[in-house]
């Protein structure tokens, strides 16, 4: 059967925490869209490791494969392959012939593309995911398939290496044989003018084929996956990012290019909807929000500058101290980037939009520790657009600025040593944590099946096992 993990919010929830504790039943674990834009968390004996592409079950020992939703740089695949084999581990790290690779024109065009862009810029992780997502889209992506096929390759090349050049030079006015181009950190003028290089990129790429034939590396997802559930096994389906950062049902344009709701497990593997309908969609739910990048955002406490809209460092101070202790004690500081998050209460429309979206069978409810300590924990129950009381998203990202949040308060619970409290169970959790709790499963008519009470595997009460 398969068990799929949903980001109910906007990314960073806790997913890799969640298929690290489910995927040991597990014997593959896939990921079916984004690319190294994501960073999932697994702390195992006490060792943190921060995946950007690299499934998070590789970790222990599970099959992880990347399908055809993914967008792949294997640069950053290698690297974090290599990384983990430093380590001590053994990732056996698979890759959809038919996913799409990141080349360096797409980092390099990315930033371009967002310094452009101005208050329509998304504050992307500057990977080349929408530049990518874009060209396989416009048809002249290059595949995985194609690295291991060189005519295949150059021919690719040759037709969309002039365009991309002509695009950030002609177009955006960058020169890219001497200028960085606004692109990811490590780009230096060098490589830059090398990414736009037909031969460079021939040779690099037609190496990196080499390396993904000779490792065995390659397949065809959803034959491998539905062969797999066939024989018996259990499939994860690691979703990245989150619903309101779905290109079709987020905060469009302050989204990311790919569809992290439950629709896209299936798009992005190969395997039928009837199939991954049989098996569980969990939604994870951070229990506050938080969120990298701008746009509107109704809950949010105090603002990060850069981030926030119209953000003057002006919000009321009882926010910003908030905001502050919310964001030290969940270490909210993105994984990729280091960049702070905003953080904002808990936002039940964008709760029950997600839960909708993807047909959520089960929840798990991560950071319940990181709000104890506080008197009173806030909700934003629904919101006030125009005088209605709205109990969902509305669907263009203008209506959703002007929602006001309508909040429900919680008592607050104490500080406790939840590491006893997960090896207890769910009747440790104060009380009032699941008052809170209730509230939210209540609302989202699904059930808890996991709660986050710390980062490590041991800190979660599990209340249900999906495979079981
Ligand atoms: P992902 O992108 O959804 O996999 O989440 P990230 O790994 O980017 O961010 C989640 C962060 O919170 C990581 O540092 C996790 O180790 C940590 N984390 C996950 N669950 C919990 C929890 O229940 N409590 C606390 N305090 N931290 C958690
Ligand atoms: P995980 O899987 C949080 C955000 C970026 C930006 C927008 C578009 O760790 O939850 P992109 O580079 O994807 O084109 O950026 O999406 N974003 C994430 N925010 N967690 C993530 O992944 C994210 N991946 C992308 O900050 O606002
Ligand atoms: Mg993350």
């Amino acid at each position: 059967m398969t068990v799929t993990i949903v980001g109910s919010q906007l990314g960073d929830e806790g997913k890799g925490g969640v298929v690290d504790l489910y995927g040991d039943a597990a014997d593959v674990v896939a990921r079916y869209q984004g690319g190294d834009n994501a960073g999932h968390t697994v702390v195992h004996d006490g060792e943190k490791y921060k995946l950007s592409l690299v499934p998070s079950g590789a970790v222990r020992g599970k099959i992880g494969v990347l399908g055809n939703g993914c967008v792949v740089n294997p640069e950053t695949l290698f690297s974090e392959i290599d990384k983990l084999r430093e380590r001590g581990l053994e990732p056996d790290v698979r890759v959809a012939e038919r996913a799409h690779v990141i080349l360096p024109y797409h980092r390099v065009l990315d930033g371009i593309e967002e310094d452009e862009k101005q208050d329509l810029a998304a504050g992307t992780t500057k990977r080349g995911i929408g530049p990518t997502y874009e060209d396989k889209m416009g048809r002249r992506g290059i595949r995985i398939g194609d690295l291991l096929e060189p005519e295949v390759l150059r021919e690719r090349l040759e037709y969309v290496v002039p365009q991309k050049r002509a695009l950030a030079e002609d177009v955006f006015g960058v020169s890219v044989s001497d200028a960085n181009g606004g692109s990811s950190d490590e780009s230096d003028g060098a490589e830059v003018g090398e990414g736009f290089d037909v031969d460079h990129l021939y040779e690099t790429y037609r190496e990196y084929g080499e390396r993904l034939a000779a490792e065995g590396m390659t397949v065809d997802c959803g034959t491998f996956l539905q062969e797999r559930i066939d024989a018996g096994e259990n499939v994860m389906l690691e979703g990245a990012q989150g619903t309101s950062i779905d290109i079709d049902h987020g905060i469009y344009p302050y989204v990311t290019s790919s569809n992290p709701t439950a629709g896209g497990a299936t798009v992005g593997t190969g395997l039928g909807p009837t199939v991954v309908g049989q098996g569980e969609v969990i939604g994870i739910v951070k229990a506050y929000l938080s969120r990298v990048g701008t746009g509107p955002l109704p809950t949010e406490l105090g603002g990060v500058e850069g981030q926030t809209p119209d953000y003057d460092g002006n919000a009321p101070a009882d926010e910003e101290v908030l905001a502050t202790y919310i964001r030290d004690e969940g270490g909210e500081y993105g994984t990729v980037t280091g960049r702070p998050r905003r953080v904002g209460w808990l936002d039940m429309p964008m709760l029950r939009h997600a839960a909708r979206a993807s047909g959520f069978t089960g929840l798990a409810i991560n950071h319940v520790d990181v709000l104890a300590g506080l008197d009173e924990v806030k909700v934003g129950h629904a919101y006030e657009y125009e005088g209605e009381e709205l109990l969902t998203m509305p669907p263009t990202t203008e209506k959703w600025g002007r929602c006001e949040a309508t909040f429900r308060t919680f008592d607050g619970w104490p500080e406790v040593d939840w590491a006893d409290v997960a090896s207890e169970g769910y009747e440790a959790i104060p009380e009032n944590a699941r008052t809170y709790l209730e509230y939210v499963a209540d609302e989202l008519e699904a059930p808890i099946y996991a709660v986050g009470v710390g980062p490590g595997r041991e800190e979660t009460v599990v209340l249900e096992n999906p495979y079981e």
